[in-house]
């Protein structure tokens, strides 16, 4: 219990030292040397991840070649037993850092060098765990002659040649291979940008040619979980082993690394091929196209974004007993929740045959010509004002405010939030829809190209033989092309349902 609370109070210790430090130093200096330290749940949450990849009981060695405080050990201190730390060591080359850092970790066992970790022989194969926030420091502050220095360097210790292009960090990458010993593992907190520049190229074949690539994984930059300045990082981690033929590499994104909201396993192969390795683990992984995807046939829309769905949609009472002309409303479908059946008839005049029919207003009309021509229209827009839809963002950027996106209705339209766990086995459903009701943005809207759209005329009853294909494919094909969210919630967006494999649809443009 005292040794625990001897590692917390360190930590604090610790994390005075680092916002002291930081502070006696401008952004530009710590900009130019790479030093914006990783904050104590991340490191936390790296080191208590690696506990799971190291092999289980291993005795374990230590480096952080990029040192600064030491906020990796002191993780390492609290997620490892002492018993299992043989050996720690560190470099930091900045004595403003090294110093406090040499005196705050004095009486413990790390070997912590005030040293330049670009300038180090290698200690060659000792190291087991390495975990590294490497300095993110840009090629062109790499001066005087460094840059070749450095390049020769990691190329001699890595066996790849990095682009004069890239950052320091991609060269401590390099560098660290020859201090690792085979088998041990690596956890690099690293920016995500070189999974889609030129420069990471060569960053991409180190990690699947020299190493055995395990894991990389992207946080999301909408969660706003650590400072701004880790928001597009990555944290990748492979093995020090020849790589096999091929194998799977975990793609995660969001959430935690241990409880990530999206999660996908990558072929070596498709990585070796795909230059945005930034895709996954969001998109599906592609071999070859075998079948011509929904895009082949249909334009995929999402439905409207009204901007206040309480305020434009109104049931046909609601319209009647305020009066409002009637021909500034057009159909709409109630959300999926509302609407249980897979097919909407339609009546004479194109409404759809639903118990509780809605209907969107989308007008054209100055607010003043309503004022004289369609004063009942004209108030309730009064009152949309007061209860400041108006205001609302999307309202702001459309004119007039009231009038809605052109999006006609779809012969077919999809659900495309829901749970596999359903009776039914399929989160999402086509609909057929013969009204001409429009959808709200609950809904993906299916357009018909106009090959498709030449076969329809033809032969009108070919609409419903592809929804029922449509109905058929495999929920687990659905699943491939979309993401998942905690709790087990699939999604797919118009672009995921673009590129769902429709074979069954092969034949029939021919
Ligand atoms: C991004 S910070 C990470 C610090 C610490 N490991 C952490 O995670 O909080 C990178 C550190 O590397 C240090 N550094 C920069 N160039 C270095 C070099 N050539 N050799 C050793 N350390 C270096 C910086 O001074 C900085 O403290």
């Amino acid at each position: 219990m005292k040794a625990v609370h001897q590692v917390l109070n360190r930590e604090q210790q610790r994390l005075d030292f680092q916002g002291a430090l930081d502070a006696l130093k401008t952004q530009d200096e710590r900009n130019r040397m790479g030093q914006f330290a990783t904050p104590t749940a991340l490191a936390l949450e790296i080191l208590s991840f690696a506990e799971k990849i190291v092999p289980h009981g291993e005795q374990i060695r230590f480096l952080d070649p990029g040192f600064g405080t030491g906020a990796f050990y002191s993780a390492l201190l609290r997620t490892f037993p002492a018993s299992r730390i043989a050996a720690a060591a560190g470099f930091e080359v900045d004595p403003h850092y090294a110093g406090p850092a040499l005196e705050l970790w004095a009486d413990t066992e790390l070997d912590l060098h005030m040293a330049d970790f670009t300038r180090q022989q290698p200690l060659e194969g000792v190291f087991n765990l390495l975990i590294c926030n490497p300095p993110y420091v840009r090629h062109h502050h790499i001066v005087n002659g460094e840059k070749a220095r450095i390049q020769a360097a990691s190329a001699r210790a890595c066996g790849v040649q990095f682009s004069g292009l890239a950052g320091l960090y991609c060269h401590f990458l390099g560098l660290s291979h020859a201090w690792m010993v085979e088998g041990g593992v690596a956890g690099w907190l690293i920016p995500g940008e070189f999974m889609a520049v030129n420069y990471g190229g060569a960053v991409k074949r180190y990690l699947l040619d020299k190493v055995r690539l395990l894991h990389i994984h992207r946080f999301d930059p909408d969660e706003v979980q650590f400072d701004d300045c880790l928001v597009s990082s990555a944290v990748v981690w492979f093995r020090k082993e020849a790589p096999p033929a091929d194998y799977n590499v975990q793609f995660t994104f969001g959430g935690t690394l241990s409880n990530p909201k999206i999660c996908r396993m990558v072929p070596a192969s498709v990585l070796r091929v795909e230059p945005k390795w930034t895709r996954f683990a969001q998109a599906q992984v592609h071999t070859g196209q075998e079948a011509p995807p929904l895009s082949d046939f249909f334009t995929i829309k999402r439905g409207l974004a009204t901007g206040d769905n309480s305020y434009f949609i109104l049931t046909a009472s609601q319209i009647s007993v305020r009066k409002l002309p009637f021909q500034f409303f057009k159909p709409i479908l109630p959300s999926p929740r509302y609407l249980p059946q897979t097919e909407v008839m339609s009546d004479e005049n194109g409404n759809p045959i639903l118990n509780y029919p809605l209907y969107l207003l989308d007008c054209n009309i100055s607010e003043i010509a309503l004022k004289n021509h369609y004063p009942a229209l004209w108030s309730y827009l009064q009152e949309g004002r007061e209860r400041g839809v108006a205001k609302r963002y999307l309202c702001q950027h459309r004119s007039p405010w009231y009038s809605q996106e052109n999006r006609p209705a779809a012969p077919i339209v999809c659900t495309y939030l829901g749970r596999s766990n359903l009776k039914s086995g399929r989160p999402f459903r086509f609909i057929l829809n013969h009204s001409r009701a429009t959808v709200t943005n609950v809904y993906l809207a299916l357009y018909p190209k106009p090959n498709l759209a030449r076969v329809f005329a033809k032969d009108p009853s070919a609409v419903r033989k592809i929804w029922e294909t449509l109905n058929r494919i495999q929920p687990q094909t659905m699943l491939a092309e979309g993401r998942v969210y905690g709790g087990g919630l699939h999604k797919l967006e118009p672009r995921e349902l673009a590129n769902v494999p429709v074979p069954e649809l092969a034949g029939l443009l021919c």
